[in-house]
């Protein structure tokens, strides 16, 4: 079967959405309504990776709950659900940044783990940082510049493929200094392990990802957890699929995808970026680009005649 014959529907029948889902050659299945009721319809144990970032009761146009009270009693009743639908073996990556109130932080990833936490059989594996250099500046406080993802496992036996994504070695030249292997390089060939700080642009302004949803976040972000975490032909399910970034990562990934979204115009725009996605044209930043850097002789780089206090104060 060729890539582009891969079926991408969207509908708003739950079961049906699942049925797609589930057979394996097909490539997405797109629920449009309430994540609710697309979850109440999924087989227990039947998931390989929930990939998601949920609102933030930040005021976006697309919330309906707004403040860390209604976040806490909507993920109250929706994680043991994600938890059933995930089968042994599976993952849970949680996206999520901070409810900011009146100048005071909550950060929401605190609301889920201490939900998960207290159900048999799930461990928190990595609290991942995604940090990012852009973004609002703040004047009362430090400018926010990171969000997390907390993963998770349903049991110890977990699919976990370290070698997928490897990152090069930042001094592969580096020998041991002592014992047997004295004067042997000692880093690693594949790579060295991407850490759990990552940093990956923030899908903002002109950026290429960039469609009229408001929070989208980077391809780049779920395709890296999608590579450790999903095995082969695994099903990767996003209740708040919003623009269908999980789903452009799976299919880059050559993974199933199940995704749900309330409104209307994610959905169509999520079903654009997967059939772009399924006939080779997705629009992504790449996960291996690395972080633009501008050369010494750019304009962008030349202090201004009036910025040159930051020297003085540097001294
Ligand atoms: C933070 S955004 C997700 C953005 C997504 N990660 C992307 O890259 O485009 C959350 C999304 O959840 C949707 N949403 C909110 N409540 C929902 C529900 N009960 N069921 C399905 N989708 C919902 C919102 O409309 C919004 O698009």
């Amino acid at each position: 079967m060729s890539r582009s014959a891969r079926l991408i529907s969207l509908n708003a029948n739950a079961k049906r959405s699942f049925a797609i889902a589930g057979r394996k050659n097909n490539a997405a299945s797109l629920f449009k309504g309430n994540c609710a009721k697309l979850i109440s319809s999924i087989p227990t144990n039947s998931i390989d990776i929930v990939i998601t970032s949920p609102p933030y009761c930040m005021g976006k146009e697309y919330e309906h709950e707004n403040s860390v009270e209604e976040f806490y009693e909507a993920h109250n009743l929706l994680l043991p659900e994600i938890v059933r639908i995930t089968r042994p073996g599976g993952s849970i990556c949680w996206q999520i940044g901070n409810h900011v109130s009146e100048g005071s932080v909550y950060p929401l990833d605190y609301a889920v783990f201490s939900i998960l936490q207290k159900m048999k059989n799930i461990t928190l594996r990595n609290r991942i940082i995604w940090t990012f250099g852009h973004g609002l500046h703040t004047s009362k406080r430090f400018s926010g510049r990171y969000e997390t993802v907390l993963w998770f496992t349903k049991g110890d036996r977990y699919h976990f493929d370290l070698d997928a994504v490897r990152i090069p070695q930042k001094y592969p030249g580096k020998r041991h200094y002592h014992g047997p292997q004295r004067g042997e390089f000692s880093g690693n060939p594949l790579g060295k392990n991407p850490s759990d700080v990552w940093e990956i642009p923030n899908v903002k302004g002109n950026h290429t990802e960039k469609t009229e949803h408001p929070c989208q976040f980077p391809v780049a972000l779920a395709q890296r957890l999608i590579r450790a975490l999903c095995p082969s032909n695994g099903l990767v399910f996003d209740p708040f699929m919003g623009s269908g970034s999980t789903g452009v990562a799976c299919l880059l990934e050559k993974k199933r995808f199940l995704g749900a979204e309330l409104e209307p115009k994610y959905c169509r725009i999520a079903m654009k970026r997967l059939k772009d996605a399924n006939e080779g044209k997705a629009k992504i930043r790449p996960l291996e680009r690395e972080i633009f850097s501008p050369s010494p002789s750019s304009p962008l780089v030349a202090v201004p005649s009036h910025f040159a206090w930051i020297g003085s104060k540097a001294n």
